[in-house]
C-alpha cells in the first residue's frame, strides 16, 4: 500500500526537536513576562481579506504564499502567514482598549507560507511574535530591541548582527518613492530581474532589498531613505539609536532595509546570525503605526517583532535536557505489577522515570537506565522481590548501591524526594 506523506514543507518535530521549541517558547514566556507582556492565542485560520488589507496585496506574502482555500460556503479563508494581522484583529474586537493604555502582547505558533522550502526555511513553520499596542515613543521601539536582545542571549546565541532602518511615514514616504521612482527612470529595468521590473510600478522601495545579486548591483547608488525622512521620523529614530548606543548594543544601519511586509513605517530591524548566513534573518520587526486604524480600529501605534523557531532551534548548541531521576528495573516476572506500582507511587511523588513492562536482563535495563540518562537504577530481582527490597543504584558513580525496604522508598521519597534516594545509595551508609 502506497505510504501517506506529510505535505512538502511542512515538518514533524519529534521529541527531541520538540523539546527545543518547548525551551523556547518557555524562555521567551519568562523573559517576555518581565517586559510585562501577556500571552495571546490567535486561531490559525482568519478571513482572507485580513492579511491582503494587513500585509498588502502587493506583497510576495500575499501575492504568492499563501495558503487560501474557500470554506464550505464558499468564503475564502486563509492560514495565517504571520501573527501581526491576527493580533491587531482580535485587539480590535476584544482588546478592550482606552486611549492612552498600553498593551503589550506575545504569541507562539505556527505561521504558513507556500514558499520553496530549504535549509531553515518551511512551509509550515513556527514563530515567537510580540507587539506593543498604544506607544508611539521610541522608547516601545528600544525596549522591544532589548528584550529581543535578552532572549537571544538569553539562550545562547552569539554572533549576532542587528540591522536598523527607519521607513519613513505617512507624510515622508511618498517624497521618498518619488525620489525612487525617479532613479529607476533612468535606469535599464531590462537588467532587473522579473518581480524587480513589477517592484518598480507598485512597490519600488521593495526594490531595495531584492536579494537577487544583479537588483543590488544595479541599484547600489539608489537614494537612502534616511536623507529623505521628515523631522519627527529622524527624530524618533535618533532616539531608538541613542538608547540602543546607552544600553550597548551593536547595531548596523543598513538603509537598503525595508522588510517584505507593507505595514511598517518608521522603525525597521532585522537581525541576522552569521551562524546560518548574512541573509537569513532569526527574527524581523518594526514599527506599523496606522495598521490598526487602517483594520477599521481606532487610530493605535504599534510595534512588535517576529522571530523564526526552526531558525532559532537550528543555532541552539545545547537544550538544557531533562534527565529522569530514576529507571526502575525488573528482572523477575513476578515483580513486573508491583514495579508498575511502586512506579506511580515515585511520580506521584514528584520524580520522573520509567519502569520496564516485561523483565530483562540487569544488563539490557541498566542500557537502558543508562540510554535515557536516569539519575538512578532501582532494581527488583527475584532476590528483591522474596526479600521486599529494591537496589537503588547512583548511575552517576560506578560502585554506589544498596538495597532499602520497598515499603520504606516512598517514605524517604515524600520527606525529602530524590536526594533521599540518592545519599541512600552512597556505599559508606551500610551495606543491606
Ligand atoms: P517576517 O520577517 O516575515 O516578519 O518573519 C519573522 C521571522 O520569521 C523571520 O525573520 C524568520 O526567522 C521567520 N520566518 C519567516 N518565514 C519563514 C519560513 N518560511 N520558514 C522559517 N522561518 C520563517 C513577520 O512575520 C512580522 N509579522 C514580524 C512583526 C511582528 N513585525 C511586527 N510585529
Amino acid at each position: 500500500m502506497m505510504k501517506i506523506q506529510k505535505i512538502k514543507g511542512f515538518a514533524d518535530l519529534f521529541p527531541e526537536e520538540a523539546a527545543k521549541f518547548t525551551f523556547l517558547e518557555s524562555r521567551a514566556r519568562e523573559i517576555f513576562g518581565r517586559y510585562g507582556f501577556g500571552e495571546l492565542r490567535t486561531p490559525l485560520l482568519e478571513h482572507t481579506e485580513l492579511f491582503a488589507k494587513s500585509i498588502g496585496e502587493d506583497t510576495d506574502v500575499v501575492g504568492k504564499e499563501m495558503f487560501t482555500f474557500p470554506d464550505r460556503k464558499g468564503r475564502l479563508l486563509t492560514l495565517r502567514p504571520e501573527a501581526t494581522a491576527g493580533v491587531m484583529r482580535a485587539f480590535i474586537e476584544g482588546g478592550d482598549w482606552q486611549p492612552g493604555q498600553v498593551r503589550k502582547y506575545f504569541t507562539t505558533g505556527p505561521m504558513f507560507r507556500y514558499e520553496r522550502p530549504q535549509k531553515g526555511r518551511q512551509r509550515q513553520f513556527h514563530q515567537i511574535n510580540a507587539e506593543i499596542l498604544g506607544a508611539n515613543e521610541p522608547q516601545a521601539d528600544a525596549e522591544l530591541i532589548l528584550m529581543l536582545r535578552t532572549f537571544l542571549t538569553d539562550i545562547g546565541l552569539t554572533r549576532l548582527s542587528v540591522e536598523l532602518n527607519t521607513l519613513g511615514c505617512r507624510e515622508c514616504r511618498p517624497m521618498f518613492r518619488q525620489a525612487l521612482t525617479a532613479f529607476f527612470a533612468g535606469l535599464d529595468r531590462e537588467k532587473l530581474c522579473e518581480d524587480c521590473r513589477r517592484r518598480v510600478e507598485t512597490n519600488p522601495l521593495r526594490v531595495l532589498d531584492c536579494k537577487v545579486p544583479g537588483c543590488g548591483e544595479l541599484t547600489k547608488d539608489a537614494p537612502h531613505i534616511t536623507d529623505h525622512v521628515c523631522g519627527h521620523c529622524r527624530e524618533h529614530f535618533d532616539t531608538v539609536k541613542a538608547l540602543l548606543d546607552a544600553a550597548r548594543v551593536a547595531y548596523t544601519l543598513n538603509p537598503r532595509l525595508v522588510r517584505g511586509l507593507d505595514y511598517y513605517q518608521r522603525t525597521a530591524f532585522e537581525i541576522t546570525s552569521g551562524e546560518i548566513g548574512s541573509q537569513t534573518a532569526v527574527a524581523g520587526g518594526g514599527r506599523y503605526d496606522g495598521l490598526v486604524g487602517s483594520l477599521g480600529g481606532p487610530d493605535v501605534p504599534g510595534v512588535g517583532f517576529a522571530c523564526g523557531m526552526e531558525r532559532l532551534a537550528m543555532l541552539l548548541e545545547h537544550c538544557p535536557e531533562s534527565r529522569p531521576d530514576f529507571h526502575l528495573a525488573v528482572l523477575d516476572e513476578r515483580a513486573v505489577n508491583q514495579c508498575l506500582i511502586l512506579a506511580q507511587g515515585l511520580r506521584e511523588r514528584g520524580l520522573s522515570g520509567e519502569v520496564a513492562y516485561a523483565p530483562g536482563s540487569l544488563k539490557s535495563q541498566l542500557r537502558r537506565a543508562n540510554k535515557s540518562g536516569a539519575r538512578m537504577a532501582l532494581v527488583v530481582g527475584g532476590e528483591e522481590f522474596d526479600k521486599g527490597l529494591v537496589l537503588i543504584k547512583d548511575m552517576g558513580g560506578a560502585a554506589d548501591q544498596r538495597h532499602v525496604p520497598r515499603e520504606r522508598l516512598l517514605a524517604m521519597v515524600a520527606v525529602s524526594g530524590l536526594e533521599a534516594l540518592l545519599s541512600a545509595a552512597l556505599p559508606e551508609r551500610t551495606e543491606e
